[in-house]
């Protein structure tokens, strides 16, 4: 943990992050599952592995364990119910047969964990790498066992560890025929979390570690242009979703990790405002306040604290009259023609995001401005 010296935090930035863990706990279902957003029209009942993930470690940084291993809990009956699917889905890859993207498993489910009969882009492997990663990170901080969980943590390596290298839809829900850098490295960290936490056995252990080494060489390889890491393998851009894989997914460092904090903050931070990627529409393409905070835990691994301060800020002056973060703020759009066509079809931006609640709570924990209780 990083303190921050010469500019004191305020009580409103402690407060906030109080009444986002009061938020999240407030709308977290009985089922245990993290709903993205409780009122908006598209993600409305229903929880994704992605935002669930980072949720629950945000409240597992804050202390809020109950409610974190209740998250995990629902992972895993979402997994184990599935289990049968998932034994086609291994048994197809052995063969050399793979079973198409429509019998994958989804990205989003509805909080009692079924699938639900709305249409999305659903096959997106990345939320299946950040539970490993989060209930991994969640056991070491606090020191208890994986056993509960472990039916599913076995079922998801196999699940991993057969299909990884598939072009999936990425965080964005698009560009579904590209292998996404952020995708790949939301399962190394998987993989690795769960390799180190020693609780597979040995075949099971090999097949993660192989495919965590074969991962890092293709992103060391194709998955990198100009130092930096890009959005996806062959491109030579990058996306916001990059800055995780540094931290707090912590699966790339050095000089990559430098060039590609850098390469987010020339390109995407705006006064501390960070929008997704260059050619973003969506809402008319905004500033992303859990993006923000990433990027400032970016600069936390880089030992940036007074950057990581200022993204912090800016993510809380976001806040709504209500104490709600949005998904995205409208003072810079890369596309301010598109931010009426979305609001005809989808309503007003998603609000409050809990993604973008427990992103603001992670970055504060790790600033070292919560006191010695967080
Ligand atoms: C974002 C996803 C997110 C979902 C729910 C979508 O608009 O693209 O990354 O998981 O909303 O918050």
């Amino acid at each position: 943990m990083t303190e921050v010296v010469n500019r004191p935090p305020t009580d409103e930035l402690v407060r906030l992050a109080r009444s986002s863990s009061a938020l999240i706990l407030s709308l977290q279902d009985e089922s245990g599952a993290y709903p993205a957003s409780p009122t908006f029209s598209a993600y409305r009942g229903y929880s994704w592995l992605r935002d669930g993930a980072f949720i629950a470690d945000g409240m597992s940084a804050i202390g809020e364990i109950d409610s974190a291993e209740r998250f995990f809990g629902w992972c895993s009956r979402v997994i184990t119910d599935r289990s049968a699917q998932i034994f086609v889905i291994v048994d197809a890859a052995a063969d050399g047969s793979p079973v198409a993207d429509s019998e994958m498993l989804g990205t989003r489910f509805t909080l009692a964990g079924d699938d639900g009969s709305d249409d999305w882009w659903d096959f997106q492997l990345d939320g299946y790498g950040t539970w490993l990663w989060a209930v991994s990170d969640h056991a070491l901080r606090h020191g208890h066992p994986l056993d509960q969980w472990l039916p599913a943590i076995e079922l998801t390596v196999d699940y991993l560890v057969s299909s990884w290298s598939r072009p999936c839809f990425d965080w964005w829900e698009e560009n579904p025929d590209r292998v996404h850098v952020s995708t790949l490295g939301c399962i190394a960290a998987g993989l690795d979390r769960i390799a180190r936490a020693g609780v597979l056995d040995a075949p099971r252990h090999h097949r993660a570690v192989e495919v965590l080494d074969a991962i890092r060489a293709l992103i060391a390889t194709d998955g990198m242009a100009d130092g930096h890491l890009v959005k996806w393998l062959g491109s030579s851009d990058v996306d916001s979703s990059l800055a995780a894989l540094i931290f707090p997914l912590a699966v790339i460092d050095g000089t990559a990790a430098s060039c590609t904090i850098a390469a987010i903050d020339s390109q995407l931070n705006v006064d501390g405002g960070v929008h997704r990627y260059r050619t973003d529409t969506f809402y008319g393409g905004g500033q992303w306040p859990l993006l923000s905070c990433m990027l400032g835990l970016g600069f936390v691994a880089l030992g940036e604290p007074a950057r990581a301060l200022e993204q912090l800020r800016w993510a809380a002056s976001t806040v709504t009259a209500a104490g709600e973060m949005p998904e995205q703020v409208a003072n810079h759009l890369r596309e301010p023609a598109m931010r009426d066509e979305w609001i005809e079809r989808w309503g007003a931006v998603a609000t409050p995001l809990l993604w973008s609640h427990a992103m603001y709570i992670r970055l504060a924990v790790e600033l070292g401005i919560m006191g010695n209780d967080a």
